[in-house]
């Protein structure tokens, strides 16, 4: 008989992981980047660069840089960060992580107890909602329209929350892209969210992985950037603009708050090859790659909304987002995302419902999470293809398909 190991689990351990199986031939989940977007080549020459050059900094934990990372990227992120976000910084006030994940964690860590209050938008970005419940922290949602998150909805709340005497620990918000609904948060928006932030002496949370990822490359200033008191608490990565493999993400805070970070981030430090490949290829080649890669992504995202009007007609709803790497689509009120899932699953297609996307599980009950970066054209237009008629199966929606009128379930 093996060991078992199941009665010495420590009380209050995570439900325990079912193994890994591949996922489904038509995988629309997890985030991942566009395996033909990556520039291989030009990342294997600047990782050989970086390490004829200096390799022998592997010797060291902290590559000779410090705790908050390689040195030379975050320089190269300083300069990056001003030219694209408009925020002043410098490679002081930024941490390098494993991930931005890592960042939430530590942030989070930094700032939350049991108990405690967050704010940050309805539809959501799973990660982040985990986290809070684990965390044991209350969640004030606040629902978004096509413009980002509701500056009246919030004001109201925020207001509110005083009269009980209760000051949240941080208004989290992925302002610039926002995961899942692609939302951007316009400059007037923003303002007002620094101002209610001031008035109520509530730090912000900036999560701003998307941010590249407008198709127009255009973007409002990061709220860090316009933030004239010092409230912002910035997070970002490179796993959307070049691989999330890699595992680099950062952290931008100022130093009241980063030095209760520092203390958090106990593993000796991220990756240091990835970093140093990174700064390597980021300082030559960063500028020119996100450019082609957005291109890439916008290609997919047509293919996969001429797929959803072909298959699912004026069943599937959603507006055309303006950048990034997902779809926020609205099925009929039938549909149940959840089994939706399940049913889809079954036929090899992966989806994300709603209800894992959103702190309201009414308003995303019908509502899916299609993530097009990975999937090539063709998967994307069978999976589709297949996703409908598992649809219609299930839900008797969408009646027609590709102009086919089809019988539903009896
Ligand atoms: C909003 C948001 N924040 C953070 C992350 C974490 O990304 P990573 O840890 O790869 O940087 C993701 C990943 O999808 C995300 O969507």
């Amino acid at each position: 008989m093996p060991f078992d190991f199941s009665s010495l689990v420590a009380a209050g351990s995570p439900a325990p992981a079912v193994r890994w199986k591949p996922p489904g031939k038509y995988n629309f989940t997890f985030g991942n980047n566009d395996p033909d977007g990556l520039d291989v080549d030009k990342l294997e020459a600047a990782v050989q660069k970086a390490l004829t050059r200096e390799g022998r900094r592997l010797s060291d934990y902290r590559l000779h840089t410090g705790p908050q990372g390689y040195k030379p990227l975050r320089d190269f992120l300083v300069k990056k960060l001003k030219r694209d976000a408009g925020i002043e910084c410098s490679a002081d006030d930024i941490l390098l992580t494993s991930g931005s994940l890592q960042g939430l964690d530590l942030v989070n860590g930094a700032l939350l107890a049991r108990g405690d209050t967050v704010v940050c938008e309805e539809d959501c970005y799973e990660g982040t909602i985990n986290r809070y419940v684990k965390r044991g922290v209350n969640i004030l949602a606040i629902p978004l329209d096509s413009g980002g998150m509701r500056m009246d909805v919030l004001e109201k709340a925020l207001a509110d929350l005083k009269t009980k005497g209760v000051r949240p620990k941080y208004i989290y918000t992925i302002a610039t892209v926002q995961n899942p609904t692609a939302t951007v948060l316009d400059e007037g928006r923003r303002r007002k969210l620094l101002e209610l932030a001031d008035t109520y002496s509530v730090p912000i949370f900036e999560d701003d992985c998307y941010a590249d990822l407008t198709w127009s490359g255009k973007r409002p200033p990061a709220l860090y950037a316009m933030s004239k008191s010092g409230n912002v608490i910035h997070i970002g990565s490179f796993s959307k603009t070049i691989a999330p493999a890699l595992r680099v993400g950062f952290i931008v805070a100022p130093w009241s708050i980063m030095a209760h970070i520092l203390p958090l981030k106990t593993d000796a430090g991220s990756g240091g090859l990835e970093q140093m490949m990174l700064a390597e290829y980021c300082e030559a080649h960063f500028a020119e790659h996100v450019p082609q890669l957005r291109k890439r992504f916008q290609a997919k995202l047509d293919t996969l909304v001429a797929a959803l009007n072909e298959q699912f007609g004026t069943a599937a709803e959603f507006d055309y987002p303006p950048g990034g790497i997902f779809l926020w689509v609205k099925l009929p009120d039938n549909v149940d995302a959840m089994k939706l899932r399940e049913a889809a699953l079954a036929a090899g297609v992966v989806i994300n419902p709603g209800p894992e996307w959103s702190v309201n599980k009414a308003h995303s009950k019908s509502r899916i999470r299609l993530c097009f970066a990975s999937p090539t054209h063709e998967e994307i237009k069978d999976g589709i293809a297949a996703l409908a008629e598992v649809c219609r199966k299930e839900f008797g929606v969408p009646a027609r398909s590709a102009n086919v009128e089809r019988k539903a379930k009896a």
